[in-house]
């Protein structure tokens, strides 16, 4: 493998859903994930992703009962990300790639500082109205994620086998042996 610490960190990236440490986040390391968010690519730049730290206890414990997945109770801080359904200059909706790429780059991020976390989407599907509600996000702006972030308690798992390289991808032509 590359010693290269981008691609070390894109390969050794994995869902974490085991439990945290009740050490706290930094803000410091908060908002480095936040900006590695807003870093990421849009289409026509129209920067439909926002995203909402959680660090306080009070409004933390709240949410753990909102959102009561046993992975996400023990980590000392989650980032909520939102999307708006906003038009690109094309005529295109792209809102869906946005996050997909700002949540990308904040879960590289996250492990590139020394923390875990999981992408939880479906998983909050039926709770994110009132997610969303309970932190006074606008209207038109969509809860469609959860990170839990965090020192992991329990061992990595062992990563999941993704499908073989010949499954997926090829050189000039599909499917080109
Ligand atoms: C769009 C999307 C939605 C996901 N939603 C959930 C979820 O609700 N709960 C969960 O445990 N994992 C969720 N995941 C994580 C996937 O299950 C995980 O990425 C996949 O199993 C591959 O494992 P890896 O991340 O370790 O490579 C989601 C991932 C993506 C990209």
């Amino acid at each position: 493998m590359s010693t290269n610490q981008t691609l070390e960190t894109i390969f050794s990236r994995m869902s974490y859903r085991g439990a945290f440490k009740d050490t706290p986040v930094p803000r410091e390391d908060l908002v480095t994930i936040l900006k590695a968010g807003i870093a990421a690519p849009s289409g026509c730049n129209k920067q439909t992703t926002s995203f909402v730290a959680v660090d306080d206890e009070i409004v933390l414990n709240e949410l753990k009962e909102i959102f009561s997945k046993p992975s996400c109770q023990s980590a000392p801080a989650w980032i909520l990300v939102f999307t708006q359904e906003i038009v690109g200059v094309d005529g295109n909706y792209y809102h869906v790639q946005d996050y997909g790429a700002a949540m990308e780059n904040m879960l590289l991020a996250i492990k590139s500082l020394g923390y875990e976390t999981c992408w939880y989407e479906g998983n909050v599907r039926n709770c994110a109205e009132e997610i969303a509600e309970f932190v006074k996000a606008p209207e038109g702006c969509r809860l469609v994620c959860v990170l839990p972030v965090g020192i992991p308690s329990d061992e990595l798992p062992p990563r999941k086998i993704k499908k073989a390289f010949e499954e997926r991808a090829w050189f000039n032509k599909y499917g080109a042996k």
